[in-house]
């Protein structure tokens, strides 16, 4: 019994070091990183966002680390607002809507400070 409680404090202090000595920023406990936008900002634009906003589509792009860090205060307006309201987007839902846990990840590409990549 004491024997398996040290092997389970020893596992805790190599998980707990890790975390110290690790160079990303560690936030929470499943966190393996800060959001980037290479990462993940722009998987979920892919997602929601093509083809109208993408090359090829015909609305203001929003494919490059510049053009949606310029546009982040309209996009995470549009993309919260009540599906069947004005200017929601996606566009008259034709992509889903952003999951709670997608929108998450853009609140937490904030508070990293929006890195690139
Ligand atoms: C099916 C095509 C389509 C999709 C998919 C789509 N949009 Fe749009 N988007 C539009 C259209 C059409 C407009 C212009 C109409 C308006 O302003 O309501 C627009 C306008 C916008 C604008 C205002 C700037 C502009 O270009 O006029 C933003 C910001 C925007 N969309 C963000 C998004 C985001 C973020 C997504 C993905 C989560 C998305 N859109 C998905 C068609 C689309």
């Amino acid at each position: 019994m004491k024997i398996r409680f040290l092997i389970l404090l020893g596992a805790f202090s190599l998980i707990a070091y890790q975390s110290c000595t690790s160079s990303k920023k560690v936030t929470s406990n499943t966190d393996l990183g800060p959001v980037t936008f290479e990462g993940q900002i722009k998987p979920i634009m892919l997602a929601h966002c093509t083809p109208c906003h993408f090359p090829g589509g015909e609305k203001d792009q929003l494919d490059t680390y510049d053009r949606v860090l310029s546009r982040i205060d309209d996009i995470l307006d549009r993309t919260q607002r009540d599906t069947a309201a004005k200017g929601f987007m996606p566009f008259k839902l034709k992509k889903p809507a952003l999951s709670e846990e997608e929108l998450a990840v853009f609140f937490k590409w904030m508070e990293d400070g929006m890195l690139e990549k």
